[in-house]
């Protein structure tokens, strides 16, 4: 939910503290604007692929409901250079496979960026920039005032230095731009001490006598139920909702890439945090 949903509901709840909270996270929208890809060997290759082969065929190659995987699959693999051209400027009569040959000069470039993505070269897996998604993750989508990476960012929502560990690209993009609304790192909660006073952050704990709130940028609050004039959940999520509009593909690839690549330096420490994650949802 952006801010101004937050502002909205904050109305409704009649609670300043909210838009303190959303001081704290920053109002500052993010232009979504094209950034020029770095220059790669595969040329324009990769933007073909995300545009034209993507949708069936995933971004990362790796197949979906409509197309198989073409990545890591051993079949396509194995077949030439000249074959692959073929398939796609001709496609798979009677399949779903659609005929590129209008790609014309582009095909070659298509053909290497599937290579690519076929892992011949690891780093090429990734659908972004590592070094641009670092600077994003701890830049202006503010990622890291709510995350921590390897123990540096912030505390408030998960670690996600193990992330992406057993992801795949779209499934973590997929994170980013759709947070799932369950709160299940505990809600926010608006309250009011019976002197007036207004406070807002994450609900850390509760029981009947007490509460417990941990503000952004750390600091634990704790109540008397009793000194409380009164409270009131947020229902939604503080991941923001509105990623998929203020971020551009480029920026989503790169911050992508990003916690890819930290998932495969921190392999291990991931499987095991992965796990303890797993286990504490259970
Ligand atoms: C509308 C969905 C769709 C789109 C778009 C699409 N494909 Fe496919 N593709 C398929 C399906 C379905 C198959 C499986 C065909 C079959 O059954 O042999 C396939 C097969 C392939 C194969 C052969 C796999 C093998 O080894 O047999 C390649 C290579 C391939 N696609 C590449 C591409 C590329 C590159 C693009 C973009 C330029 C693309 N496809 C776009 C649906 C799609
Ligand atoms: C205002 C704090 C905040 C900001 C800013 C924020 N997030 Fe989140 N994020 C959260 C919270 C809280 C969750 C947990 C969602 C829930 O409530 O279940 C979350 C969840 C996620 C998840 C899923 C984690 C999991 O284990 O399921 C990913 C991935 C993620 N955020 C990435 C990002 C990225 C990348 C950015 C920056 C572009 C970002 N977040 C910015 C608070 C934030």
């Amino acid at each position: 939910m952006t801010c101004a949903e937050n502002i909205r509901a904050a109305r409704i709840a009649s609670g300043l503290g909210f838009l303190l909270l959303c001081a704290l996270v920053g109002t500052q929208r993010v232009a979504s604007q094209g950034q020029n890809s770095p220059p790669s060997a595969s040329g324009d290759g990769q933007q073909i692929f995300e545009s034209r082969c993507a949708g069936c065929h995933g971004l990362d190659g790796r197949g979906g409901e409509r197309a198989p995987d073409i990545a890591t699959s051993e079949k396509t693999q194995r077949r030439s250079e000249d074959e692959l051209s073929r398939i796609i400027a001709g496609g798979v009569p009677g399949t779903g496979m659609p005929a590129f040959a209008s790609l014309g000069s582009s095909l070659k470039n298509v053909v290497a960026y599937l290579r690519q993505l076929q892992g011949k070269d690891d780093s090429a897996k990734f659908p972004g920039d590592v070094k641009r998604g670092r600077e994003l993750f701890y830049g202006k989508p503010r990622c890291s005032e709510c995350h921590a990476i390897a123990g540096s960012g912030g505390f408030i929502a998960p670690e996600l230095s193990g992330f992406g560990a057993n992801r795949s690209a779209d499934q973590i993009r997929e994170a980013i731009v759709k947070p799932a609304s369950t709160n299940r790192f505990g809600g926010t909660m608006i309250v009011k001490t019976r002197d007036g006073k207004e406070y807002s952050g994450l609900v850390r704990n509760e029981d009947n006598f007490s509460l417990q709130l941990q503000r952004l940028d750390g600091a634990f609050l704790l109540f008397q139920k009793s000194e409380l004039a009164g409270f009131s959940r947020q229902p939604d999520s503080l991941m923001p909702a509105d990623y998929g509009a203020t971020l551009s593909r480029d920026e989503l690839n790169d911050l992508v890439s990003f916690l890819m690549s930290t998932a495969r330096g921190a392999k291990t420490d991931a499987a095991k945090s992965k796990k303890t994650d797993d286990e504490e949802e259970e």
